[in-house]
């Protein structure tokens, strides 16, 4: 084994063990039905898998989300990726994003706020502690995993750059470099990635920028080294390698919504009642499990964030 590899499978041991003390405390739920269910892909030493996507981490299967669904294993988490940016082939963003250049890398705030300007990703790891949250993210395609993430709530920062009152939105972009991202060749879609949030939506707590998965920095394919992580909508909201926020005072066109507006909605969450024009969202397929699941309104965070659309028609607010 290289040292180099050492390296990258540290985090995991680590991560694992941290995570057994806290089971053994009582302080993480373990279910040994889910568990029973949750399976792996086969892990193979010395297949081509992505930097630090070699370490099989078995003692962190005894965790779960708050319904108590296990973790999707990490390799599954690092190696089945939509990141438009590199290529439509999930299973091909891995091999496309080796070698991303994440740093150096800020993010530009801007628009209706106080505070304006570049903030660098050592600020920002510098400023904001990091937490834990385990989250499940549902895909518009119709899989979902469940994710332990390390990040700070997107409310922090909202906090720093102090929306001026007019600000009703959040808008977010992806970086746009054509030369380092081929998938960005694709005209097809209206680049960069666009993603939006209202402002109350943006301060709910369960809104988080994630630095980490896993117990360690992003992976590029995951979107280092900065992304959004909105648990109760689609995971297309969850924009990637964040370099722009603006404040805004009207509702963001998303990546999304330019390219097929009767597909996908401003607030997409999720919402099994209401199906894609061109499939149902009744279900959906945990990855590594077998069969399909009943999907859960606002991916089961209802009772958190209900209130934020008690006047809105969801049918018509897709
Ligand atoms: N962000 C950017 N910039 N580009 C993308 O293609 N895909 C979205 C979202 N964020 C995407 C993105 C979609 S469709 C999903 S389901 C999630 O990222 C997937 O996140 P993951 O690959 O980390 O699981």
């Amino acid at each position: 084994m290289s040292e180099n590899m050492r390296d990258e499978i540290t985090p995991h041991k680590r991560y694992a063990t941290r995570k057994e003390f806290l089971k053994t405390m009582g302080v993480v739920g373990v279910s040994a039905a889910v568990l029973a269910a949750c399976q792996k892909k086969p892990f193979i030493v010395g297949e081509d898998l992505p930097a630090s996507g070699t370490a099989p981490v078995p003692s962190s299967m005894g965790l779960t989300d708050d319904l108590g669904d296990p973790l999707t294993s990490y390799d599954n988490v690092i190696s089945y990726n939509n990141f438009y940016e590199f290529t439509t082939d999930k299973e091909g963003v891995v091999k496309l994003s080796r070698g991303f250049q994440s740093s150096p890398w800020a993010v530009e705030i801007g628009g209706l706020v106080e505070n304006p300007g570049p903030i660098s990703i050592e600020e920002i790891r510098e400023r904001y502690t990091t937490e834990e949250r385990i989250y499940r993210m549902r895909c518009v395609e119709g899989w979902s995993m469940v994710i332990p993430w390390q990040g700070f709530p997107l409310a922090r920062l909202l906090e720093d750059i102090k929306p001026k009152p007019e600000a009703k939105y959040i808008r977010f972009e992806s970086i746009y470099d054509p030369k380092s991202l081929p998938g960005q060749a694709n005209k097809y879609f209206p680049w960069p990635y666009i993603e939006g949030l209202r402002l109350d939506e943006a301060y709910h707590d369960l809104s988080l920028l994630a630095t980490g998965i896993y117990g360690e920095d992003l992976l590029p394919q995951n979107g280092a080294p900065i992304r959004l992580v909105v648990p109760w909508k689609y995971g297309f909201k969850s924009i990637k390698s964040i370099v722009k926020i603006d404040l805004v005072e009207e509702m963001p066109v998303s990546l999304w919504m330019e390219s097929a507006p009767n597909e996908y909605g401003f607030y997409a969450n999720v919402n099994p009642g209401v199906d894609h024009p061109r499939w149902s969202q009744a279900t959906e397929r945990r990855i590594g499990e077998l069969s399909r699941r009943p999907s859960l309104l606002f991916n089961g965070y209802e009772k958190e964030v209900k209130d934020l659309y008690a006047d809105m028609d969801l049918v018509k607010n897709f």
